[in-house]
């Protein structure tokens, strides 16, 4: 069986070619590399360089290289550029994919992975965040994800494809050093970059209704995340005709100030946030139950948060050696 990794050149898609070749699974990364970097893709794996609105593109891919299974990564992530830029958002999420499911359904390719996020939910009220909670996106961002996973379900159903949408928690850490993420959009990299600034980490807003007053998140190490892909994978490989939607988080609560205090300890550093106003949109808590993905597919996180940050840091000291606390 011969995997197509979309987005396989990104921090998330590194991660899952690399634990797929761990299980001894076949992949290709098909990538724009316009967030992505080559230089991430392991030698020996073919990187096909092109776009998801690229259907002729993919038909050849698909075809080409006997591809059995798809996982879709490749997509635009950042929730507050989608709000400045809905419909670039839709065109790279939405009619991407389809133009994907288009090509997949053509080439009659059996298994689909979407690669979803928590972010379907909005601000779900509830201690901990089910699949059956509903789902309100509260940014283009998560609409476009929502949206997908109707696309990848519909088509499932049509054409008889297994299908696996799992919505990613708040994903931190690196296998290795150079696998780490390079953007800093996310508390752990913004956190790093005014500890290396010798500036004072933000919390943004710390009257929440949550035990320390800040916003409790569910982090997920991206090695376990990887995993599960891996997991889906097989599962859809085995089981012709599985149609899953799964959260992938550990079901643990960490709040902003607990994870600077973690990150201050792990680091050297000492430093003391200070507390801005809140940011627009964040839900006070966001917490996934994890209880259906371990049914489903016998997978549980074996990260914890010092595994995240540890491994963060270490990737975020390659490209910022004069990060190191004195
Ligand atoms: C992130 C993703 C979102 C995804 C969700 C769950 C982004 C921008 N957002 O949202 O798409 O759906 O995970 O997968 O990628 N914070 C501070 N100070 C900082 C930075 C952040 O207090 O300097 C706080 C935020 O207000 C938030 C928490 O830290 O409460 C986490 O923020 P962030 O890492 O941006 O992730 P989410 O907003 O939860």
């Amino acid at each position: 069986m011969t995997w197509l990794i979309t987005g396989g050149a990104g921090y998330i898609g590194a991660h899952v070619v690399r634990a797929m070749r761990e299980a001894d699974e076949e992949v290709v990364v098909y990538d724009d590399l316009s967030t992505g970097i080559a230089g991430r893709v392991p030698e020996g794996v073919p990187l096909v360089e092109g776009s998801t609105l690229d259907g002729e593109l993919l038909s050849r891919t698909l075809t080409g290289h006997g591809i059995t299974g798809v996982v879709h990564l490749a997509a635009k992530k950042q929730v507050g550029e989608s709000v400045d830029r809905p419909l670039h958002y839709y065109r790279e999420n939405v009619e991407g994919l389809r133009v994907l499911l288009s090509a997949v359904t053509e080439a009659q390719v059996p298994s689909f992975v979407f690669s979803s996020s928590a972010a379907v939910y909005g601000m779900p009220d509830v201690d901990l965040v089910t699949e059956r909670t509903p789902c309100v996106p509260m940014s283009p961002y998560g609409e476009t994800k929502l949206a997908g996973e109707w696309l990848v379900r519909a088509t499932g159903r049509a054409t008889g494809q297994s299908t696996a949408c799992l919505r990613y928690f708040n994903v931190a850490g690196a296998a290795a050093p150079e696998l780490a993420d390079v953007g800093v959009f996310n508390l752990v990299p913004m956190v790093f970059e005014k500890l290396t600034d010798a500036a004072a980490p933000r919390i943004f807003g710390d009257d929440y209704p949550t035990p320390d007053g800040t916003c409790v998140r569910d982090y997920i190490h991206v090695v376990d995340l990887a995993e599960a892909h891996v997991a889906a994978a097989r599962r859809l490989k085995a089981s012709p005709g599985t149609d899953l939607t799964l959260n992938i988080g550990r079901g643990e609560g960490v709040s902003v100030r607990e994870m600077i205090d973690r990150i201050n300890a792990l680091t050297g550093y000492d430093r003391h946030p200070v507390v801005t106003e809140r940011r627009a949109g964040d839900p006070a808590r966001v917490v996934a139950s994890a209880d259906r993905i371990a049914t489903e597919l016998g997978w549980k996180a074996r990260h914890d948060i010092d595994d995240m940050i540890s491994s963060a840091w270490e990737g975020w000291l390659r490209r910022h050696p004069e990060a190191t606390a004195s």
